[in-house]
């Protein structure tokens, strides 16, 4: 049985991840604290409470299941939250990533896959952000998601650690069998909040701002499935798995939709209609985020298949209805 260590294995994108290991044919092996995962969401292979700052804990883990590689997602991922507490964001997204990685590195598992993000390009006027564009992350979030970047190079140079960086753009929709999906408290994703104002879950969605550079003034995002997401992951343990040398990589379809169009495909999909205000701009939001490089098409062989935004909001509505681990 080949494991792989699965941090954040409990959270919306670690647990399809964990599902698409288990069905390429590996033991997955989540490793998360409960803060922002759900026990429920661990179906596909061993679960390990614990923490990312616990070295001992880590170090037990790893003796145990003798991990191939690590998947790495446990991460705090709120772009509000680390305007306000950026020190969490340092200490659990750094601190804890580094302790991960010298825990590895102690117990010669030296392939890693990481999960990064576009926030930590931040703001760039009318460029192609690809993998070589400049990143000047505008919030904490982008900034602890970078430092782990260059933990991860470093930690090449001086130990041989072999990593592919996923930079994400924004991940939507939900596994089409219902069996894993999104699932955040508090949840700040545009697409379950718009489908929760549409259930009359929640109150009227707010759209943070209507004043943007845009062609109708609403943030512009790219979104990716979730499962395109993790089956780019996949790949890339492939590729470290045949000895191949680090590689970052964006994840995004390179088409881009406002806050409204997402709106609107929703009320489309679902048959009804958003409630919604408009309120002020978010801090930390970038005006518009789109991916501009085909180089995991090309050099991972990915081929998103579920990323039109009607089948991703088809995916998370199926998922929203059968409210699996909700409570
Ligand atoms: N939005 C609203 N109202 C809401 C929630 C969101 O208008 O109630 C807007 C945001 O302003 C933004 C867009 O919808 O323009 C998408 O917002 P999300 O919070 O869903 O996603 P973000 O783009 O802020 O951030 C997400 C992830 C980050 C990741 C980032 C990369 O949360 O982890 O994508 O773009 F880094």
């Amino acid at each position: 049985m080949t494991h792989i260590l699965v941090t954040g294995g409990a959270g919306y994108i670690g647990s399809h991840a964990c599902k698409a290991l288990r069905a390429a044919g590996f033991v997955p092996v989540t490793y998360d604290n409960l803060v922002t995962g759900w026990e429920d969401a661990v179906k596909f292979g061993p679960f390990e409470k614990g923490d990312l700052n616990d070295r001992a804990r880590l170090d037990e883990v790893f003796a145990t299941y003798q991990p191939v590689a690590v998947m790495h997602f446990a991460a705090l991922s709120q772009v509000g939250e680390a305007m306000s507490e950026p020190g969490r964001y340092w200490s659990n997204n750094v601190g804890g990533s580094l302790t991960l990685i010298e825990a590895a590195v102690a117990a010669g598992c030296l392939d890693f896959v990481f999960s990064s993000t576009c926030a930590t390009y931040g703001e760039h006027d009318n460029v192609v952000l690809d993998e070589s564009t400049p990143q000047h992350p505008l919030n904490a979030y982008g900034a602890s998601k970078r430092a782990v970047e260059d933990i991860l190079r470093d930690f090449g140079a001086s130990h041989g650690l072999r990593s592919v960086i996923f930079r994400y753009f924004n991940v939507a929709g939900a596994d089409p069998e219902a069996e894993v999906g999104e699932f955040h408290r508090p949840e700040t994703h545009l697409v379950p909040l718009v489908l929760d104002a549409i259930d009359g879950k929640r109150d009227a969605l707010t759209i943070f701002g209507t004043d943007y550079d845009t062609p109708d003034g609403t943030c512009v995002r790219d979104y990716v499935h979730v499962c395109d997401l993790v089956d780019a992951h996949v790949l890339g343990l492939k590729w470290l798995q045949d000895g191949k040398d680090s590689q970052v990589f964006n994840l995004g379809t390179g088409t881009g939709f406002s806050v409204r169009e997402v709106m609107d495909k929703a009320a489309e999909v679902t048959g009804k209609p958003v409630p919604h205000t408009v309120g002020p701009r978010r801090g930390g939001d970038c005006t518009k985020l789109v991916s501009g490089s085909v180089r995991a098409a090309t050099i991972l062989g990915w081929t998103p298949s579920r990323s039109d935004l009607e089948t991703m909001i088809a995916d998370a509505w199926r998922w929203h209805k059968a409210g699996n681990y909700e409570r």
